[in-house]
């Protein structure tokens, strides 16, 4: 009944986009077990664990100093690298006996037919249920069960180091495993287990919808198999939809979905809004949680919130004013520049020659329009021609349609994001588009936030040793190094240094012919940039040397074809240029990747034989030229197409739907045969295998030159501001004991070096008197550059650390505030109207409290007009003479029971009038739900503000020798006593203006 004013209300047309169907997959067993499944690759590829150390990147030990957050220091200089290492060595032994317990029970659990295998769900379940301990005899056998559904559904058999990885994530900690190693199967270790627990789901977090979708066709495979359901969320989905997804025993999401999602069920205004599962007692999630590149998720975008927010009219002729005048002021003379914070500084001069321009008094001053002071939009302005760079920081959407963020770390636009509190518009009006509305934010929560509400979180990426003390004080996650499969044997070469960046790009490009870039037997190459300006660079100076190059980037038609581009990555002589982290998730195969490149090729034919109609072809990024192929696929496999194309089209006709498409595909594809399997699966299976078949034969050779080559050559020009980032480029080589190679090319005229060099770095330079072409290759400049390198990562992390306390300060509140917000929503007439009588008696008390004299008498006149104001229809039973003499309590005793009566009456009144007229009871308590939840988030925003401000004000206080976190502490506490009560006011305000004198005609809105 709510939902269409919910959505006015919060001005969000864009909420759930439009519906997608077909993503919620039911539970499906195969019925009868499969003879060919034991072949002799099933050897695991590693039986035991090395040692810890192999795998684990050095850990840096930090210096103190740098660390500006007390009990963070503390932390660090607790549990230092060594001792993190050794603890880990004792623990990864002990799990080791539970992976020989696991691999005990394979010739027992390989014995049980496919129904058996399955049974053994509910076989757990009930011994569960029954109070057996999941950590003990029956995790080892969940796992033995596991592995044998994944081996009998998709050929793969976890190794050894993967049971590992999946014994970490179940208990609770960060999985550090190599890329390549086989996360994605690793999850579904501790996801079947923690499904069994029947608390909440097991969730797997992914970065794109991309491999949420991909991991949830793929793993989803093997627990459908053993009976669980499995649930996925994309972006555009409906309600509808994403509440039955999370309903799953395992759901595949997005960290920015989840966030979203839990978002809006905070501003939903009926529990039927709602998406996400109920919180537990202690108001957290209940579900198991495994966070895939969680240093990216955890770490990196840490630092950005998720906002929700409505749109209100920007004053766009302040915005255009603010950016010519911004033209016209000097770097130097008006303003400075803080690159290190990211920030620009008006002096006196800025500011006394803006308000001679602008003809005001001062650039605070608050003019009558309510569009605030000049100051904020000069100083966007400024800051919007400083400090953010089209197509580096930004890109100008096509047609003019506005100003797309780039994200720093994987470089792609941000979809839908904004940079808020006006920057978004003064960017516009600096490229002389329409200046968009402003956004005023109603919800926000910061990765931080969001992912410690789980009671059971867990992750796993490639890279995370290097922030380890950061992700165990944050999350409470243990770093624990999983040893690789097979050794690693990629070569690490030291960095070269030149004194340009022109000099290193040069001599990048040189290195790229040496290694025979470009040409059909060379080796495959990797460039990693940090920025999109950079890739682009690169690719036309190569493009200039006549090689051409791959580019991964930005561009949103890049984005989408990234599976396509990494899947020939590996191919002879292929360069690929890449912003750092475009491509995570997907690996580099050496000679290429035969399954993906079959996948495209057969969707392409399919699409030409017309099994999905052009509406839903548009789902996806246009087919890959022929020349992508290896070769020519021949007349037999291209029969196979047409005969499945036909079964296909017989079998679903118009209906077929992309994400239906995409699901068959996987399962033709990735999948082994079943006994039921439908004749369109068999022929779609048999096709896709042909072409596959076809591609990996002429591949082979290919894989074998890139191997004598030295495999992938990972090439980096910048170092990033965080080593683990460039640890994670050079992880792209060396997959699964492959060959490979990592070298970086940089300069000191890199922005980190030119930044945060300082005098160091300029000595070194001139101590190397060196032309500009020749290469500084001493141990003394990669140790002044990792220095440099350090001091920013220890900028960051104390900035982090510094978000981290500030956040937890709004997260407290937030938590409070939605707790009560949650129980107002899910609550019944029965306790809406407990509520509603506290918020009168506390209400009553305000008024009385506020006109109480010294001496507890009491201004009787001012309480009654205030009366009036708030609780009209009491006004008229209150009689001045009634309460003259009384004190402050007994006045208080006396209103209450004046309130209270009339509240009461006025329900029954409602009730008896609903049954007449044949309606639902409880119409107050719904009005007053309703009322109290509008009332809560109109507050709420207003808070976030508020609080938005006061953390700029307390920052400022550090002049004044007053610690910005402790001051920001002691308000916030103030403004959100504040809230509460204006919530309340708001509340009864709002509902008592509904209530006319008993016995008046009622609206009949009910
Ligand atoms: N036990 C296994 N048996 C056979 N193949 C496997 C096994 N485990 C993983 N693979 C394959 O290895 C490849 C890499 O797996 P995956 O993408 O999960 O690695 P990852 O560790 O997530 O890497 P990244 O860090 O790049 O995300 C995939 O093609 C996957 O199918
Ligand atoms: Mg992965």
């Amino acid at each position: 009944m709510f939902s269409k004013s919910a959505i006015a209300f919060l001005g969000l047309s864009c909420l759930h986009g439009h519906a997608a169907s077909g993503y919620l997959l039911p539970t499906a067993q195969r019925a009868t077990p499969r003879a060919s499944f034991i072949p002799a690759a099933k050897q695991p590829l590693a039986s035991s664990v090395g040692p810890a150390s192999q795998a684990c990147p050095p850990t840096r030990s930090r210096s103190s100093t740098s660390l500006a957050m007390g009990f963070m220091e503390e932390f660090v200089a607790n549990r230092d690298a060594e001792q993190l290492m050794k603890s880990n060595a004792a623990y990864l032994s002990t799990l080791q006996t539970r992976v020989e317990n696991i691999n005990g029970l394979e010739a027992t659990i390989e014995e049980l037919s496919d129904d058996e295998l399955a049974a053994k769900t509910v076989e757990f379940r009930s011994r569960i249920a029954n109070g057996e301990d999941v950590n003990g005899k029956l995790l080892e056998e969940a796992f033995a069960v596991v592995r044998e559904a994944a081996w009998r559904v998709l050929e793969q058999r976890h190794y050894d180091v993967q049971l590992l990885g999946g014994l970490i994530l179940h208990d609770g900690r960060l999985a550090e495993m190599a890329t390549g190693e086989g996360k994605t199967l690793v999850s579904t270790l501790p996801c079947y287990v923690n499904a069994l627990i029947n608390r909440g789901p097991a969730m797997v977090i992914t970065v794109n919808d991309y491999l949420a979708r991909r991991d949830m066709e793929k793993m989803g495979q093997v627990h459908r198999y053993l009976g669980l359901t499995v649930g996925l969320i994309q972006a555009g989905m409906k309600e509808e939809e994403r509440r039955k997804a999370y309903a799953c025993d395992v759901v595949y999401v997005t960290n920015a979905e989840l966030g979203f999602d839990y978002l809006r069920d905070h501003l939903a205004l009926s529990p039927a809004q709602t998406v996400l599962p109920p919180l537990n007692a202690e108001g957290k999630f209940d579900g198991f949680v495994v966070v895939d590149e969680a240093d990216s998720v955890l770490i990196d975008e840490a630092r950005t919130p998720l906002i929700i927010s409505k749109q209100v009219p920007a004053p766009a002729n302040k915005y255009r004013a603010a950016n010519t005048l911004a033209e016209n002021l000097k770097a130097g003379v008006h303003y400075e520049v803080d690159l290190k914070n990211k920030n620009i500084v008006l002096n006196e001069r800025g500011y006394k020659d803006c308000e001679r321009a602008l003809g005001v008094q001062s650039l605070f001053e608050e003019p009558s329009d309510a569009s605030g002071a000049w100051a904020p939009y000069i100083i966007n302005a400024v800051k919007a021609k400083e400090l953010f760079n089209k197509d580096i920081e930004y890109t100008v959407l096509p047609d003019n349609a506005g100003v797309g963020i780039i994200d720093a770390f994987t470089g792609r636009v941000l979809d839908g994001r904004r940079w808020s509190d006006g920057l978004h518009q003064s960017i516009e009006a600096k490229e002389g588009i329409e200046v968009s509305e402003q956004s005023k934010v109603i919800a926000k929560v910061t990765y931080q936030s969001l992912f410690r509400q789980f009671a059971r979180l867990s992750g796993m990426t490639g890279t995370a040793m290097s922030d380890a003390a950061e992700l165990e004080f944050t999350y409470g996650l243990r770093v624990t190094p999983v040893p690789t499969a097979l050794p690693i044997a990629r070569r690490d070469y030291p960095d070269v240094a030149f004194r340009t960046r022109d000099a290193a790009n040069k001599a990048l490009v040189k290195e790229v012919i040496n290694v025979g870039g470009g040409t059909k037997e060379g080796r495959p190459c990797l460039i990693g940039t940090t920025s999109v300006m950079q890739s682009e660079a690169i690719v036309s100076a190569l493009k200039e040397a006549g090689i051409q190059a791959e580019l991964l980037n930005a561009l949103p038609q890049n984005a989408a074809r990234e599976g396509e581009i990494v899947a020939q990555a590996g191919r002879p002589g292929v360069v690929t240029v890449a912003t750092n982290m475009a491509g995570r998730g997907t690996d580099i195969l050496l000679g290429g990747c035969p399954s993906t490149m079959a996948r495209l090729k057969t969707r392409a034919m399919l699409f030409d034989q017309g099994v999905l109609s052009a509406e839903e072809q548009k789902f996806y990024p246009p087919s890959p030229k022929d020349d992508y192929y290896p070769c020519e696929i021949d007349d037999d496999a291209k029969f196979m197409i047409v005969g499945a194309a036909a079964s296909l089209k017989k079998e679903f006709g118009k209906e077929l739907t992309a994400i239906k498409f995409d699901e068959l595909l996987t399962v033709a594809t990735d999948t082994t045969e079943g006994e039921d399997d439908p004749e369109y699966i068999v022929k779609l299976r048999d096709a896709a295998q042909a072409v596959k078949e076809i591609f990996q034969e002429k591949l082979a050779p290919e894989k074998e030159i890139v191997k004598s080559r030295g495999g992938l050559y990972v090439m980096g020009t910048n170092r990033h501001e965080s080593s683990r980032i460039d640890q994670q480029l050079r992880g792209r080589a060396g997959r699964q004991g492959d060959p490979g190679t990592s070298r970086f090319f940089l300069s000191f005229e890199d922005d980190m070096f030119v930044i945060f060099g300082g005098d160091g770095l300029k000595n070194i330079l001139q101590t190397f008197r060196v032309s500009d072409d020749m290469p500084i290759e001493a141990p003394q400049v990669t140790d002044a550059l990792n220095k440099v390198q350090l001091a920013v990562e220890e900028k960051y992390r104390d900035i982090r650390g510094q978000i981290f306390e500030f956040d937890n300060v709004l997260n407290e509140q937030r938590k409070i505030f939605y707790r009560r917000r949650q129980d107002v929503l899910f609550s019944n007439t029965e306790k809406t109207l407990k509520i509603m009588e506290g918020y009168n008696q506390q209400t009553v008390m305000d008024i009385v409290k506020a006109q109480t004299n010294e001496d507890e008498s009491v201004k009787v006149e001012k309480v009654i007009e205030k009366i009036g104001q708030f609780f009209p229809a009491v006004l008229p039973v209150v009689i001045a003479d009634d309460m003259s003499g009384m004190k402050k309590d007994e006045v208080v005793s006396f209103l209450n029971v004046a309130v209270e009566e009339i509240f009461n009456a006025k329900v029954e009144e409602l009730e008896k009038k609903a049954k007449a007229d044949g309606r639902a009871p409880g119409s107050l308590a719904r009005s007053a739900n309703y009322i109290t939840l509008v009332s809560m988030d109109n507050a709420w925003s207003d808070h976030l503000q508020n609080m938005e401000n006061l953390k700029e004000n307390v920052f400022l206080r550090k002049y004044q020798n007053l610690d910005p976190a402790d001051e920001y502490k002691r308000e916030s506490l103030a403004l959100f006593e504040g809230l509460l009560d204006k919530m309340r006011l708001n509340t009864i305000y709002s509902l008592w203006q509904s209530l006319s004198p008993v016995g008046a005609p009622q609206p009949t809105n009910g």
